[in-house]
């Protein structure tokens, strides 16, 4: 039997166009979007009927960047694939792209399996993921091409955390030229992890232990540099890149230097470069260590070369990086040694908030605001048009958004599994109100109706911005 919702008197807003139009929904799927008022939308029928007047009517929002249940610094992200993909359904994201990982040692074939079983049966919403590589060698190569071949078409590879996740530049090159061979996108974490690492050192020998020592010793010259290296890298193999979680405005440069080239050459950022910066990671009585991600937060002026970046396309995709740890038991494991920090903030749930929060403060656009957050890591991670905009044929991924209520970031009203919100106490303009997951309505007027497990796994095809 055919199930008919029907979202009507919204204004529609995709990375295309805004329109007063209403949706019709049928199983599962967008069937059909016509002029409010129109006689086609009039004729429509439906079991349900969403009003939507006064309201955005977007599609749903895609996290190209999660850590759920990840294991790092001696301990796992604080959200699992439940928890966090409910969270993410709360904050109108209905796709997040996760990194599974190849633990050293390791084959990419038992990473991957590992986290299909961690987020089998598990997610509210729906999942693929991108493959971590932290053991390139001749049989990861080659694993390379079977994984593009599974859906699984993104390597995220590490210049930084030496001894964990790190690869040289010599293994660095192969991944790059596999994937020029198999259509894969390389993923890069830009920072210089040797360097970094000898300046954490005199850092601690000097005393200078408590969490802004993090920020300051992750210089923004060293993701700069890796960042040219990487983009240097790249060219030479032939293969596209995407540097992930770009904070420095001396990397933005080398961003933008390698597009006005023409180079394949694409850049993310994430809400907190964007809100937060290294006044946090200074805050009195270890509260900085809620602050500690790597790339690390910058001082504050740095963000205006980041939202000019995504203005100009020179950067081109916001993604949350995802990666909570309570304050509690988890932060706290590196009072006294801030290297000992688990890096990762949580954010999944605020990213299309803070995003129109942009839209409000003039930083971007109203279609540009679906562009980062919607359709582009739709493209960018062969997702699109099913994910990432409202046509006929999409999934029916919708959020109805209440663009004039009026809400406070909390720790005590959030839905992450963590205990503490990096944006306490931040008011922001604008709601999510609705949601449906291919076309089933998971978040009703602020009550969660939807469920374990009716988030599937989602193959992708190549990155959709390459010829
Ligand atoms: O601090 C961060 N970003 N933690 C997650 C791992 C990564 O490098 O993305
Ligand atoms: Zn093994
Ligand atoms: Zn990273
Ligand atoms: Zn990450």
């Amino acid at each position: 039997m055919s199930t008919r919702t029907l979202v009507r008197g919204g204004l529609v807003v995709t990375a295309a166009e805004e329109t007063h139009a209403d949706v019709l929904v049928e199983d599962g799927r967008i069937a059909a979007l016509a002029a409010h008022g129109s006689e086609a939308a009039a004729a429509w029928t439906a079991e349900r009927v969403i009003d939507a007047t006064g309201r955005y009517v977007l599609p749903g929002g895609v996290d190209a960047h999660t850590h759920l249940d990840f294991p790092f610094g001696g301990t796992f992200a604080s959200d699992d694939f439940e928890s966090g993909t409910r969270a993410a359904a709360w904050g109108g994201t209905t796709t997040v792209v996760d990194f599974a990982v190849q633990s050293v040692g390791h084959t990419l074939r038992e990473g991957l399996d590992a986290w299909y079983a961690k987020a089998d049966g598990k997610c509210a919403v729906d999942y693929a993921f991108h493959m971590i590589l932290s053991d390139v060698d001749g049989s990861s190569l080659k694993e390379m091409d079977l994984l593009v071949e599974e859906g699984v078409t993104s390597f995220k590879l590490f210049m930084a955390y030496p001894g964990v996740f790190y690869s040289d530049d010599g293994r660095i090159l192969r991944a790059m030229q596999r994937a020029a061979l198999n259509g894969g996108l390389v993923m890069m974490h830009a920072e210089n992890g040797i360097a970094i690492d000898v300046l954490v050192e005199q850092a601690l020998a000097r005393g200078d232990t408590d969490p802004r020592f993090h920020g300051e010793t992750r210089h923004a010259l060293l993701e700069a540099e890796a960042t040219h290296r990487a983009v240097q890298l790249s060219r030479v193999a032939g293969a596209p890149l995407y540097v992930v979680h770009v904070s420095a405005r001396e990397a933005v440069a080398e961003l933008a230097a390698a597009r006005d080239l023409g180079l394949p050459v694409f850049g993310e950022t994430c809400p907190q470069y964007l809100f937060l910066s290294a006044d946090n990671l200074a805050e009195p009585g270890f509260e900085g260590a809620k602050y500690v991600c790597s790339t690390p937060l910058r001082p504050r002026e740095h963000q205006a070369a980041l939202w000019r970046g995504l203005r100009t396309d020179d950067l081109q995709v916001v993604s949350t990086d995802h990666c909570p740890f309570c304050f509690r038991g988890q932060k706290e494991l590196g009072r006294g040694d801030f290297s000992r920090i688990p890096n990762g903030l949580p954010g999944v749930e605020h990213r299309m908030d803070l995003l129109h929060q942009a839209v409000v403060d003039g930083h971007i656009s109203r279609r540009r605001w679906i562009e980062i957050a919607c359709a582009a890591p739709a493209r960018m991670f062969g997702l699109y048009p099913k994910k990432g905009t409202l046509a006929p044929g999409s999934d029916a991924d919708l959020v109805v958004y209440d663009p004039a209520a009026v809400q406070t970031l909390s720790a005590r009203t959030h839905h992450m599994n963590v205990d503490y919100s990096a944006y306490e106490g931040r008011t922001v303009t604008g709601r999510v109100e609705t949601v449906l997951s291919r076309g089933r309505v998971v978040i009703d007027r602020g009550i969660y109706t939807g469920r374990a497990g009716h988030g599937v796994y989602t193959p992708r095809s190549t990155c959709q911005y390459l010829g």
